[in-house]
């Protein structure tokens, strides 16, 4: 429940990022032995794969934000349907189970609230490294003595089949290419943790990744996670639609260029001090376009919490998702709160009002109920947001950081 009341101000910390945290929580599949990883997020994701890598036999533990994974007994090989369907992200533990122990049983995702989401792309590549992959009852089965290193071409940039297909690289025999591959910062975490185990790994960030296989890898140590980009993001948002000043403690600018330059053209302000990234608003802001793409664009997480910010902005602004094909789904409840907002295909038209109003809505996805909040934070009167769930799956304690700040919200269960 949250009562929108104006400008919010203070520090927040930013949380270590989910999408880096998860795929180097399996990458301690690939080498055996207690790895220790720092500035992990206390996420429902991030239990739902430690459940994933103690169902296999590893020894997980997370406190205060450091998990330590012993990886020295693996004894299952799978990842059941039940753990896939609540967390996407579940395949990640497939090319690294094949990579090191020959093979895998892995349940098909299938496709979720934002989009259809195919796997093809990371099969196509586990199979041109030799695996044997068949399809049964819901399951990936793949099988290899040994993976072989080879080039592979991306259709499309995905980043956790980026992920995946270098964790497969990291142990295969011989050089890989992986051509097309996604540069987000997340995969670039990867990468570095991976180099730190002892792989060798060359380009990530760019287009094209050359790794060459080594026979065995060694635990990370004390490697700590990059901050959470899409969370900052958030609460730049927030600062933004609440005509705040935050300052952002820990976050990296420098993954944020597309965002951060789109902020500012709406008439936030920047200004980075001793203490973090300061961000205010002072005044109505701008309405202005976007368009989702692979990093270095716009990024798809922000998509939905930028249109929040635009339903009150001054003017209109057009928003294009070209990522996942159903990735709307906050429109409706953001109309519910009076946003005047049409879409055809994929492209949102949002004609700023002056003020939003408290509703009930419903969240859908982690990254709609966000941007419910955003909107929540500024609308006249009460908003109760259901479902909230999908909001404790990637971000950390949001309600207390944001009480912190100033907001009037309140967390209860409800009868279901
Ligand atoms: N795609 C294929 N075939 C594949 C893989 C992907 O056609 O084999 C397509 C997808 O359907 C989509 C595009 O490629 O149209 C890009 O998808 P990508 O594979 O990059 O997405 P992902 O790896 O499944 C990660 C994040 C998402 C984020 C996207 C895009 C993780 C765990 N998840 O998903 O994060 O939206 O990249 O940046 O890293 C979130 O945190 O809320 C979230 C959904």
């Amino acid at each position: 429940m949250i009562k929108g009341n104006g400008p919010l101000k203070g520090e927040i910390e930013i949380s270590g990022a989910k999408n880096a945290a998860l795929p180097i929580m399996t990458a301690s599949l690939l080498a055996s032995g207690e790895h220790t990883i720092e500035g992990v997020p206390g996420l429902r994701d991030v239990r739902t794969m430690g459940r994933l890598l103690s169902n296999m036999g590893l020894k997980v533990a997370i406190e205060n934000n450091l998990a330590r994974i012993d990886s020295l007994s693996v004894t299952n090989f799978e990842a059941p349907y039940e753990l896939v369907k609540t967390m996407r992200a579940s395949v990640l533990v497939l090319c690294p189970l094949v990579a090191r122990f020959g093979r895998a049983r892995v349940s098909l995702p299938g496709g979720c609230a934002i989009g259809e989401r195919p796997i093809n792309l990371h099969l196509m590549g586990l199979e041109k490294m030799g695996a044997k992959i068949e399809l049964e009852s819901g399951y990936v089965i793949a099988k290899a003595d040994r993976l072989r290193g080879a080039s592979i071409y991306f259709d499309t940039p995905t980043v956790t089949g980026t992920e995946n297909l270098m964790m497969a690289a990291a142990l295969a025999k011989g050089t890989t290419i992986l051509e097309n591959a996604a540069g987000e910062p997340e995969v670039i975490d990867l990468a570095n943790c991976l180099i730190s185990m002892g792989a060798r790994i060359t380009g990530a960030g760019e287009r094209v990744i050359v790794i060459q296989g080594v026979d065995e890898l060694r635990p990370a140590e004390n490697y700590r996670i990059i901050p959470d980009r899409i969370e900052a993001g958030t609460f730049m948002t927030i600062a933004g639609i609440t005509g705040g000043d935050l300052t952002l403690i820990g976050c990296r600018p420098d993954h944020m260029d597309a965002l951060m330059m789109k902020l500012k053209d709406c008439g936030l302000v920047f200004e980075q001090t001793g203490k973090g990234l300061r961000v205010s608003s002072s005044q109505r802001l701008i309405a202005k376009d976007i368009k989702t793409m692979p990093y270095p664009g716009f990024p798809t997480d922000m998509q939905a919490q930028f249109m929040s910010l635009m339903s009150t902005a001054e003017g209109t602004g057009v928003i294009t998702e070209t990522i996942f094909e159903n990735r709307f789904m906050h429109v409706a409840e953001l109309r519910r709160m009076g946003a005047d907002i049409h879409i055809e295909g994929g492209t949102a038209t949002v004609k700023g009002v002056e003020r939003l109003k408290g509703a009930h809505i419903m969240a859908t996805d982690l990254r709609a109920s966000a941007s419910l909040v955003v909107a929540a934070l500024a609308a006249d009167g009460e908003s109760t947001i259901h479902r909230i769930y999908h909001l404790d799956r990637g971000y950390e304690m949001m309600d207390e950081k944001l009480r912190k700040v100033g907001a009037l919200i309140e967390r209860s269960s409800e009868e279901t």
